[in-house]
């Protein structure tokens, strides 16, 4: 199951990666920490609720944990890995590497982000990426109608953003959710130079 959550800080790595093989040009570390910072956006990652935690020797993965952010509250396995957070925990034996953090954090498993930023009551809709190996599989759709919910429940009147005119994948996702093309912004775009569409939802 693929779930819809706010990013934190401790993503923007895994942002990174996934933005560097889908748009160009690449946003900075700064940018993103800006963007969570900011109370004009909603900034949300999708991420698959199958926690997989990983070391050299021994793999396991445990199903159904909903909550997030259980990097700070991994303790250092011994013989017995043990995860805690606000509502779930988790033991599992047989871990015997110790400094297990950044693996589990890894086994969040981000598979695509959004960015959209508010102006008044309208929306800009600024990035939307999945991850290469996780593409055609849903998870854009699921980002599009987290953000239709979101531009409802806030009673925005209409979404834009630009997207690049050869960006057919996008384009075609754009549409299925709604959006219409409503102008064209020449040479928009840089590194390769090529011209923006301009889409809107009107709500
Ligand atoms: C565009 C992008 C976000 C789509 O993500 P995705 O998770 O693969 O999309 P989904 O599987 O949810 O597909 C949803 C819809 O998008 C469209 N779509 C997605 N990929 C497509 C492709 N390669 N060709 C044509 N249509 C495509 C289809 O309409 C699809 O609906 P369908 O499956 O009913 O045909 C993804 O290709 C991506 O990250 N691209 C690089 C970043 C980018 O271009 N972002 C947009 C910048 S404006």
């Amino acid at each position: 199951m693929i779930s819809i959550v706010e990013v934190v800080e401790d993503d923007i790595p895994r942002i990174l990666e996934i933005e560097q093989e889908a748009i160009s040009p690449p946003w900075t570390y700064g940018s993103f920490l800006s963007e969570i910072l900011r109370t004009d956006a909603y900034f949300v990652v999708a991420v698959s609720d199958k926690l997989q935690i990983t070391n050299h020797k021994s793999q396991m993965t445990r199903a159904g944990i909903g909550e997030r952010k259980l990097c700070g509250v991994a303790h250092e396995g011994l013989d017995k890995l043990q995860i805690t957070n606000h509502k779930s925990q988790i033991t599992g034996a047989g871990i015997s590497e110790r400094k297990l953090c950044d693996t589990v954090h890894a086994g969040l498993d981000i598979l695509g982000f959004m960015l959209l930023r508010l102006i008044g009551d309208e929306g800009e809709l600024l990035q939307i990426a999945v991850a290469r190996d996780s593409r055609r599989c849903g998870i854009a759709d699921i980002l599009m109608e987290a953000l239709q919910r979101y531009a409802l429940d806030n009673a925005l009147k209409s979404v834009f953003l630009e997207v690049r005119k050869s960006n057919e994948a996008a384009i075609a996702l754009y549409k299925k959710h709604g959006y219409e093309p409503v102008g064209l912004r020449k040479n928009y775009y840089t590194s390769p130079v090529e011209d923006a569409v301009i889409m809107a939802n009107e709500l």
